[in-house]
């Protein structure tokens, strides 16, 4: 199974830009990108910041956005978003019996697993008793390993002001995941708007960079979180029985891409002085 990973795609109303970039021109760009070299894929998911305010005109952007796509596109909600304006332009779109835009589908590979971090008013996120139960009820009940989605990132970065708008209340959830880890294979996040990868208590955990604008690994500053202009990205997840593989496609790139052959004493002949 292939699935792509877009995440923190920060549209707004439109021509509106965000870092001297128009969000729906990066994230329309990594979409055809996505298109034309995984037509086959099974399906994408973005993983919150869909919008960067949570504007109804930018809800409506995405749906225009993502009808034309090859692939079913599944939504995640991230502190940019708003619930309501979402359900807004989404009216038919799951979410579990709180109201919370969290939902399961299905693969080849098994059940896939979405979650609502949003808690209006904050930058941070949060995973409540109802989130949690109704995790810990699907959990319960699935009959193969599950992967899992969510905005905000499930680990600490130790980057101090992503950390302050992380989950508030982690360890119910961290436990949760620690009592379960032979039902989860894997944990896809965004919100840091960085390339992480890591473990929760044995399930790894994967990142990338946003579409649009990216952030820096700042370890000192404790209160301002540090941006950068490095280029947006996709992933493309490979899924099998046995193993789990995401490739970071810099969706931008316009430079050469010189062929190497393979063969052991060919390596040699690109070496230059
Ligand atoms: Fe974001
Ligand atoms: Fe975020």
């Amino acid at each position: 199974m292939k699935f792509l990973h877009f995440t923190d795609i920060h549209l707004t109303p439109s021509g509106e830009t965000i870092r001297d970039r128009d969000p729906a021109q990066s994230f329309a760009a990594a979409l055809n990108h996505a298109a034309a070299h995984h037509p086959d894929a099974d399906f994408a998911v973005i993983t919150g910041d869909l919008a960067n305010w949570g504007e109804t005109a930018a809800y409506a952007v995405l749906r225009d956005q993502i009808a034309a796509a090859p692939w079913p596109v599944r939504l995640v909600l991230g502190n940019h978003d708003n619930r309501d304006r979402f359900l807004e332009v989404f009216p038919d779109h799951p979410r579990d019996a709180n109201g919370f835009v969290q939902y399961v589908f299905d693969s080849v590979q098994g059940p896939m697993i979405v979650l609502d971090t949003v808690e209006p008013g904050t930058h941070a996120g949060r995973l409540c008793d109802r989130r949690l139960g109704w995790l810990a009820e699907r959990l319960s009940e699935i009959d193969r390993p599950a992967m899992l989605f969510m905005h905000h990132h499930p680990v600490p970065s130790h980057l101090p002001a992503m950390d302050v708008i992380g989950l508030m209340e982690a360890q119910p959830f961290r436990d949760l995941v620690g009592a379960q880890r032979e039902r989860i294979r894997h944990i896809f996040f965004g919100h840091c708007h960085l390339v992480l990868t890591g473990s929760l208590a044995g399930v790894p955990v994967t990142s990338l960079r946003g579409t649009n604008h990216q952030g820096w690994p700042d370890f000192a500053d404790p209160k301002l979180l540090t941006g950068s202009d490095l280029p947006g990205m996709y992933g493309v997840v490979f899924v099998e029985a046995d193993h789990v593989i995401a490739h970071a496609i810099d969706f931008t790139y316009a430079g050469p891409m010189p062929k190497m052959p393979t063969e052991y004493a060919a390596w040699a002949k690109p070496t230059a002085k």
